[in-house]
């Protein structure tokens, strides 16, 4: 039933086992000890769940519910970790913007150091809009790279354009030269490499729509290298892999790798010499284990990557999104109703699908916990929102600690993939964000009014 990423038809599955442990070391699955892989504590028996400093109980009544909260401080560990991990190679993290768009967030990570992965002309305007000094820190990637998108790119003269077929190099060259413009290109290529995740965010074999065949990649770099002579504005100046996301072993990384840097040696010794590799993004975190050791994790991807690497001299790129800011973050949200229809009990929340389409959309695992605890004894529930359909659900069958309509509850590691993906299905405005620094917290999105939603039409 279960995968590695701990993703598909997960939901109750594992933990049970934690629940069992957290009831019987603390008699409440709400009050649970400080969590090492997240932000989110109860400082002290009887206190509220905090980010950090911060109380969610007072964050909920300043900005209201649905409401995100992240942890900068979180996001800035993640970052450091890949960051020392790496020390010993020249390196470039680009975080995976479409994990978390945040402009705060992205302000918040080019101040420490990181580039950007960007996939859309959206979120360049993101990245220059929140840290302009970083363009030159950002790889685009994307299968459906549009003119105007392109043009835009070599305008605030990017990093690295990864291209991901022949007909978008054969824009890319043509854009570069009309514009005069330098466009630094890495062929993303697909190793044929199986990950063990969900099926839609698995990228890296030869039938999905990404990169171009491992084995097609010589003919198209030594092509343009010779076609230099006649446009010098393309340059080959890298590699780019991406095999999936919510990858949770190193050895598929590291089997990538090994074919890319095959690949890397094999046009040095043609002439063509490569100044970047770029191992992309993908390495999972854990929905279920509260005592997950990011440290570790990153330990284990980068010995893989090393190793792969070998004697490389360029510089490598990464491209994490999930792991920098999905455990940073939490879904706060009022309970509305909790009802029963026959054996069932459903707790109704303010947030829903729309909010975080995770569960409806991969049947993912995201821990839901009281904001303070009750006393009383748990039961088996589904949490689910108010959007008119069957799949608007956080949680099925799952044993949570009692609550009440009016009680808070947090969805956990939301910070990636939850607002990035928020829709206004059933025109419902998207949820405000809040980030935690120390013991600040500051708004860094309103919640949206229906005003905002209406406003770009017309009768
Ligand atoms: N680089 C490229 C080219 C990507 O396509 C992605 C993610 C990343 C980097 C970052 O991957 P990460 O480190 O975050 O795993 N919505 C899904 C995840 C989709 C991932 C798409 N590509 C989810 O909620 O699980």
């Amino acid at each position: 039933m279960t995968n590695c990423n701990g993703q598909v038809g997960d939901e109750g599955a594992r933990p049970d086992t934690l629940n069992v442990f957290l009831v019987l070391r603390v008699g409440f699955v709400a009050e649970r000890p400080s969590i090492s892989a997240r932000p989110f504590v109860v400082p002290e028996r009887g206190s509220a769940l905090h980010c950090g400093k911060v109380s969610l109980e007072k964050l909920a009544r300043r900005y209201g519910t649905p409401l995100y909260v992240y942890s900068a401080d979180q996001i800035v560990e993640r970052l450091k970790l890949f960051q020392t991990a790496l020390a010993g190679r020249e390196h470039l993290v680009c975080y995976a913007v479409k994990a978390n768009s945040a402009l705060a967030i992205l302000k918040l990570l080019a101040g420490h150091g990181a580039g950007f992965d960007i996939v859309s002309g959206g979120e360049l305007e993101r990245v220059l809009a929140a840290a302009p000094e970083a363009a030159g820190r950002v790889v685009f990637s994307g299968v459906g790279k549009t003119v105007a998108e392109i043009d835009r790119a070599l305008q605030v003269d990017i990093l690295e354009f990864n291209v991901e077929s022949e007909a978008e190099l054969e824009l890319l060259a043509a854009r570069a030269r009309k514009m005069k413009r330098k466009a630094r290109f890495a062929l993303r290529v697909n190793p044929d490499v199986f990950a063990n995740t969900h099926p839609y965010i698995s990228t890296g074999l030869r039938e999905h729509k990404f990169g171009v065949d491992i084995r097609r990649a010589p003919a198209i770099y030594k092509s343009a290298a010779g076609n230099r002579r006649r446009n010098s504005w393309i340059e080959p100046h890298g590699i780019s892999v991406h095999i999936g996301s919510q990858i949770r072993s190193a050895v598929p990384f590291g089997a990538a790798m090994e074919r890319v840097s095959k690949l890397v040696r094999q046009l040095g010794r043609e002439g063509i010499v490569l100044k970047s590799v770029d191992a992309g993004g993908g390495l999972g975190i854990d929905y279920h284990d509260a005592e997950f050791d990011a440290a570790a994790k990153v330990a284990e991807w980068a010995a893989a990557v090393e190793h792969a690497l070998g004697d490389f001299e360029g510089r490598l790129l990464l491209e994490p999104g999930r792991f920098l800011v999905g455990q940073a973050g939490a879904l706060v949200t009022r309970v509305l109703y909790v009802k029963r229809n026959g054996k069932k009990t459903f707790v109704v929340t303010d947030a829903a699908m729309n909010d975080l389409i995770r569960p409806a959309l991969y049947q993912a695992y995201h821990e839901i916990v009281s904001v303070r605890k009750r006393a009383g004894k748990g039961r088996v529930v589904d949490v689910v929102g108010p959007v008119c359909e069957s799949g608007d659900f956080f949680a099925r069958d799952r044993k949570l600690a009692p609550v009440a309509a009016g009680d808070l509850v947090a969805l956990l590691d939301a910070g990636g993939y939850g607002m990035a993906q928020a829709s206004n299905y059933n025109t419902r405005p998207r949820a405000a964000e809040v980030l935690v620094e120390g013991a600040q917290a500051r708004l860094i999105r309103r919640r949206e009014t229906i005003a905002d939603l209406l406003a770009p039409e017309s009768i």
